[in-house]
């Protein structure tokens, strides 16, 4: 097991809340996480991954990121390197969309997404099943999809993506 890091009093405590996304079911799904952190107190920013320029002034940080092909978005990705010294000092959550799995859930395995963000030591790491929009995607989107199995709709479950939240904000609460 890892050693936990230091989190300090919540009501001081400033989150990011930030993602990346190609056709906007995660930003719903970070909009509801930093909305649930909110209502508990928390103060909470929640930011699209290319806009956030340093990580300085937070003292924890909830990432996120659509799958495609087994892949976390670049634009996150490319936020792990830039912002990884500092990353590890902080207490980070985070969280997957993606569609593998759906209808029944996938593991939990962070290594799906990459050694990225195995370098972090995340305080967890969540999958939530995702949506396919195929009239929003490309052509050559639509058929990669296809091609992989996905299944049209959308899976997310609020209630679980709510859960999780709480449960940080609890995590905060009680350190
Ligand atoms: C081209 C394409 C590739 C995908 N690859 C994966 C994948 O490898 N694993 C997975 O779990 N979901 C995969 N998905 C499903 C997406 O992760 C899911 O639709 C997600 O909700 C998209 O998030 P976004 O709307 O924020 O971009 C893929 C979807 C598309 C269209």
């Amino acid at each position: 097991m890892r050693e936990p890091h230091f989190i300090g009093h919540y009501s001081f405590m400033k989150f990011l809340v930030t993602y990346a996304t190609r056709h906007g079911s995660t930003a719903e799904v970070a909009q509801t996480i930093a909305d649930e952190l909110t209502s508990h107190g928390l103060d909470v920013e929640l930011r699209e991954v290319s806009t956030v320029d340093s990580i300085a002034e937070y003292d924890a940080l909830i990432i996120g990121s659509a799958v495609y092909t087994t892949q976390w978005v670049g634009e996150m990705r490319n936020f792990i390197k830039q912002f990884e010294t500092s990353l590890i000092e902080k207490p980070v959550w985070a969280f997957s969309v993606g569609l593998s799995g759906v209808p029944k859930s996938s593991a939990n395995d962070p290594v799906r997404v990459g050694p990225v963000l195995l370098r972090l030591k995340c305080e967890d790491h969540r999958t939530f099943a995702g949506a396919l929009k195929p009239k929003e995607l490309s052509w050559r989107e639509r058929s990669q999809a296809r091609l992989g199995g996905a299944i049209e709709g959308d899976f997310r479950d609020w209630e679980e993506i709510r859960q999780w939240a709480r449960s940080i904000a609890k995590e905060i609460e009680n350190s």
